[in-house]
């Protein structure tokens, strides 16, 4: 565009600070190194598109943050896990409902196919520490077959145990101190018991004297 053009088609505009009628062309009255700032009104769906989210956003933070009439997501991921560990204490209550050391020994542990799930758990986390043979070799956790049963042989110590990890006051295992983890925050009821049966079913003799 020719400057001087430019120049002369803004002289025909009003010179003011704002435009105060639709479709008015005003030009503000500063004026900086020749550059000049048109000041129209804005169209009507763009005011009520601004208002309207600065109100929105008046409402929604008094009701999210002041007074809070609106779920958080925080409270809703923590309501969440409420209700899961709701579930799994429920499972856990039903679970040992039924368990007993005899069960354990007489049901559980020779029942082929409950064995075989225990194993495949123990294969899966419990051999990194308890070494395939259950002697573990590396000494990340007590041998499960040395007839020692530190927090207690009967079979409902040992599901406690892997149920809730080592009791608070425990000092651990030497030399490290280091302690089992409760796998009942993985694990069901029922699959600690199938972990239990398969121990057992590695020590016959341990638990001989639960035998009907
Ligand atoms: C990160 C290593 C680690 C893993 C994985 C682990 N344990 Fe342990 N486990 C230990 C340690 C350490 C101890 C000794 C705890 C103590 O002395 O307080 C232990 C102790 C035990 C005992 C008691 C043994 C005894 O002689 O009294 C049993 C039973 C047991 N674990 C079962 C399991 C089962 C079943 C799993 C798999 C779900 C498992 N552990 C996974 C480290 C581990």
């Amino acid at each position: 565009m020719n400057p001087e053009h430019g120049q002369e088609e803004h002289e025909e505009h009003r010179r003011a600070d704002f435009a105060s009628k639709k479709g008015e062309i005003v030009l503000r009255k500063h004026e900086y190194d020749g550059i000049q700032e048109y000041d129209q009104k804005l169209p009507n769906w763009w005011l009520v598109t601004f208002f309207g989210a600065v109100i929105f956003y008046l409402i929604y933070w008094f009701a999210y943050y002041q007074a809070g009439l609106i779920e958080t997501d925080q409270d809703a991921v923590t309501n969440a896990i409420a209700e899961i560990q709701k579930e799994k204490a429920e499972a856990l209550e039903k679970t040992l409902a039924n368990l007993n050391d005899k069960v354990l020994v007489n049901e559980w542990a020779t029942d082929g196919a409950i064995v075989a799930e225990g194993e495949k758990i123990y294969s899966q986390v419990c051999i990194g520490c308890h070494g395939p043979e259950l002697d573990a070799p590396t000494k990340l956790g007590l041998s499960l077959v040395d007839h020692e049963w530190k927090y207690g042989d009967r079979p409902m110590e040992i599901f406690k145990l892997i149920n809730e990890g080592s009791p608070a006051e425990s000092k651990g295992m030497p030399p490290t101190g280091a302690k089992m983890i409760p796998w009942g925050a993985t694990y069901s009821g029922k699959q600690v018991a199938q972990m239990v049966a398969f121990i057992i079913s590695k020590n016959p003799e341990d638990f001989a004297k639960f035998k009907d």
